[in-house]
């Protein structure tokens, strides 16, 4: 245990590094998204060609357009960045029709339908597990003591790891995430990883079990299976898409509902509006503001001319607060009349793991609220927060409830 938290406080330094201590970018950002919808900044060094300026898209109907056009805008720049860590068959980084192939043999196994079955016997016993451990107390940080490592350890169980192997997989998970800042330890891990994966890999095939693995080494679509370079470049993007994202949009989610005690209450009295909350979180704290496209063409979006190989960034955390789409859109209203938000991304690549993420999210907000009574924030923490200018998630949760 000991070990994990010296690597969650190395985490946290991760966050320092790559987002600083931003609360609220927010109004910057509906600044930006009226006077320039779709910003030029010259010579960055973004990923896309060197010297090329570099364009943010502020706006939800631009954002939307360029994430439909994915011919235009190319997903290629995401190998550029993370394919050192993540391996150069990453679908996340794919074009069609490679992309639309890979996603195929994937999907199925990311269905509302597959999943269902993994909500009793892993979902909810992980967060029972987590939750036997402080539920005695009386208080806690729900970040440190569940939204960090209750993902990873969903991720686990569904590829079917031995239980031992978890803390070691924890490290690695957050050795990958932290490649930006510790190069050498990143890419160390996504070795390691590898060599940690292969002979799984090769006993599942051999012997198939319930689990993902399995399903990834059995996926078949006209005879064409997933290579084994395949299968470890889509495990290793498990970690920065669906442990990361999950840990921050949980904790953005408890954090909202926490600070606002009716709609907490609101909550608890009726788990049915646990799926609009959900929403409502990735709405308006999108775990990660922006994602990345490169231009494959000279073209033009909301009138600005854009240089083929320039880069151009989607701002959902900009889009998701547009005022025409979402009346008081700095406020968290679960109540708010739903309409799609970009947290999920939008096309081709839109989160393929959305389904597995709602029910995470479900069940943690169900276990949470109903084995530790009178769950609260405590007025005497550590001034919890948001924070983030990329990545986004609170500080910490500290909470007090009734002891059991
Ligand atoms: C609340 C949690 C999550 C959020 C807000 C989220 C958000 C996103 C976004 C914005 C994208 C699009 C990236 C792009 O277009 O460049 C994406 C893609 C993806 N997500 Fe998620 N994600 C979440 C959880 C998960 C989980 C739990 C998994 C899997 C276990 C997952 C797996 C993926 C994968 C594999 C892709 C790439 C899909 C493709 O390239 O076709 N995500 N996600």
């Amino acid at each position: 245990m000991e070990q994990l938290f010296d690597d969650l406080d190395d985490f946290g330094s991760f966050d320092d590094v790559v987002s600083g201590n931003v609360r609220d970018p927010f109004p910057e950002l509906a600044r930006l998204r009226r006077e320039e919808p779709v910003q030029r900044i010259e010579g960055s060094s973004m990923p896309g060609e060197a010297g090329l300026p570099v364009f943010i898209v502020y706006r939800f109907e631009e954002a939307q357009q360029m994430l439909r056009d994915n011919e235009t805008f190319s997903s290629a720049g995401v190998i550029a960045a993370f394919g050192p860590v993540l391996g150069d068959g990453v679908m996340l980084g794919m074009d069609e029709p490679v992309h639309g192939r890979l996603r195929a043999l994937i999907s199925n196994a990311f269905s509302q339908k597959s999943l269902a079955r993994f909500q009793d016997e892993l979902v909810a016993r992980v967060g029972d597990e987590l939750i036997d451990a402080f539920a005695a107390n009386g208080k806690a940080d729900l970040v440190k003591e569940f939204t960090f490592t209750y993902p990873s350890r969903i991720i686990a169980g569904l590829l079917g790891l031995p239980e031992e192997d978890y803390p070691q997989f924890q490290r690695w998970s957050i050795s990958l995430l932290s490649w930006i800042v510790n190069p050498e330890r990143g890419l160390a891990a996504s070795a390691a990883l590898v060599e940690y994966y292969r002979p799984i890999l090769e006993a599942r095939r051999a012997e198939p079990r319930d689990d993902l693995i399995s399903l990834l080494a059995a996926a078949e679509i006209d005879g064409s299976k997933l290579a084994d370079e395949e299968i470890f470049s889509f495990l290793r993007l498990l970690l920065p898409a669906g442990v990361e994202t999950t840990y921050r949009s949980l904790g953005n989610l408890l954090f909202a509902l926490l600070s606002d005690p009716a709609q907490l209450d609101a909550v608890r009295n009726d788990r049915s509006l646990l799926p609009q909350a959900i929403e409502e979180g990735v709405r308006w704290n999108p775990p990660l503001l922006t994602i990345t496209r490169v231009a494959t063409r000279d073209t033009e979006l909301g009138g600005v001319p854009i240089p083929a190989g320039a880069s151009v960034m989607p701002m959902l955390g900009a889009a998701n607060r547009q005022e025409d789409r979402w009346p008081d859109p700095d406020r968290f209203d679960i109540f708010r009349e739903p309409r799609s938000s970009l947290g999920w991304g939008y096309g081709v690549h839109v989160c393929l793991g959305m389904h597995l993420a709602r029910l995470e999210m479900r069940t943690a907000v169900n276990l949470l609220l109903d084995r530790l009574p009178n769950l609260r924030m405590d007025p005497d923490g550590d001034d919890p927060h948001i924070r983030g200018q990329i990545f986004r998630s609170p500080t910490s949760l500290p909470v007090l409830f009734d002891p059991r």
